[in-house]
């Protein structure tokens, strides 16, 4: 029986995961799932965003389902116990959860949600190949001078890193509609230069993917011009980051966005650490108005590429998708429902 290891943690993380959880039960024969704290409440409780019994659960799992770190009660702590520095980065890096996968979709029932009016290429249907451990998140020196008037941080990147993610960008390109961009400064950046020789030279084993290179100025604006004109786009950690946000929001929602954090492909799988998108949301905590949607798709996407269960990950998407036809909102798509009426609504689906 494969092994999940569920990662609530902060704000409306608890709630949401709660909702995939019952999800995943529902549409599968038999996970074993097991607890364990992170971020804010791991440290509330014993200290560190971080222990090291919930790091060795992971490496003891098959996948990881995780809910969000982080909130306005840990901000002030010093960085290595801050949720998302002594939490979520050290879990990608001692995890080598390099690449990052964010698909943006809109639902055909949501294509009136989106804030912007689709252009000539239709509506959105992308995937955001993100680097996960590189770049100006973990370059050093990242510090402040003594006396407290200058900052650094620092955006380092290997050939070794952009190769791996770069042919798992093509891979992907490859499933879909193949067709790949690039997205980078290279006007300005030595990164985005080396980033350009390396994908260059991997786009040899690609000769059937269509290659192009884009300024991330000019991505930002065109994914709200024509976001249909993307298939696949790959870049950088921080680019990915901002992107993939932006992306998000023009399916409708943030609420929707659903991620995976993938290792070294073992096979048809890869060890992988699922979790929503859209962070923590300290706002609408605990009031029962989170949209587990995101969560449910993470998860779904934990089916597929790290439980070898697709038929089973093609099952829950349907039944999202079903019960958003069928009318379920939550708040942040302009409804009612809370975050278990989604579910039900999608567990209802599941059943039918
Ligand atoms: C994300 C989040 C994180 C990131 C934060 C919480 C550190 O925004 O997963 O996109 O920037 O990677
Ligand atoms: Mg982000």
């Amino acid at each position: 029986m494969p092994k999940v290891a569920v990662l609530p943690g902060d704000g409306i993380g608890p709630e949401v995961v709660a909702q995939a959880v019952r999800v995943l039960r529902e549409a599968t024969d038999g996970i074993e799932f097991e607890e364990a704290l992170v971020g804010g409440a791991a440290y509330d409780a014993v200290g560190t965003p971080l222990p090291a019994e919930t790091l060795d659960l992971c490496r003891k799992s098959d996948a990881i389902l995780l809910g969000a770190v982080g909130g306005p009660k840990w901000d002030s702590l010093e960085p290595a116990l801050r949720p998302e520095v002594g939490a979520l980065l050290p879990l990608r890096s001692e995890l080598n959860l390099y690449a990052n996968l964010r698909p943006a979709k809109v639902f055909s029932a949501l294509i009136d949600t989106s804030p912007v009016k689709f252009g000539p290429s239709g509506p959105i249907d992308l995937i955001v190949v993100r680097e996960l451990t590189g770049g100006i998140y973990f370059g050093r020196p990242r510090e402040r001078s003594p006396d407290g008037e200058k900052a650094i941080d620092t955006c380092v990147y290997t050939r070794t890193e952009i190769r791996r993610i770069a042919q798992r960008g093509f891979e992907i390109a490859r499933q879909r509609d193949r067709r790949l961009t690039v997205v980078d400064k290279a006007n300005v950046l030595e990164t985005s230069r080396l980033w350009r020789e390396v994908v260059a030279e991997v786009a040899r084993d690609y000769e059937d993917v269509e290659l192009d290179f884009m300024l991330v100025d000019n991505c930002a604006m065109q994914l709200v011009r024509d976001s249909g004109q993307f298939d696949v786009i790959l870049t950088e950690n921080m680019f990915g980051d901002i992107l993939s946000d932006e992306a998000a929001q023009v399916t409708g929602s943030l609420g929707m966005l659903p991620s995976t954090s993938l290792s070294d492909s073992k096979g048809t799988s890869a060890f992988g650490m699922y979790e929503p998108a859209h962070g923590s949301a300290p706002d609408i905590a605990g009031q029962a108005v989170a949209n587990p949607l995101a969560t449910i798709l993470s998860a779904s996407m934990m089916l597929r590429y790290s439980l070898e269960m697709s038929a089973e990950a093609d099952r829950v998407e349907s039944a999202v998708e079903s019960a958003l036809l069928h009318g379920v909102r939550s708040r942040d798509l302009g409804g009612t429902a809370t975050t278990a009426d989604v579910a039900d609504a999608v567990i209802r689906h599941l059943r039918s």
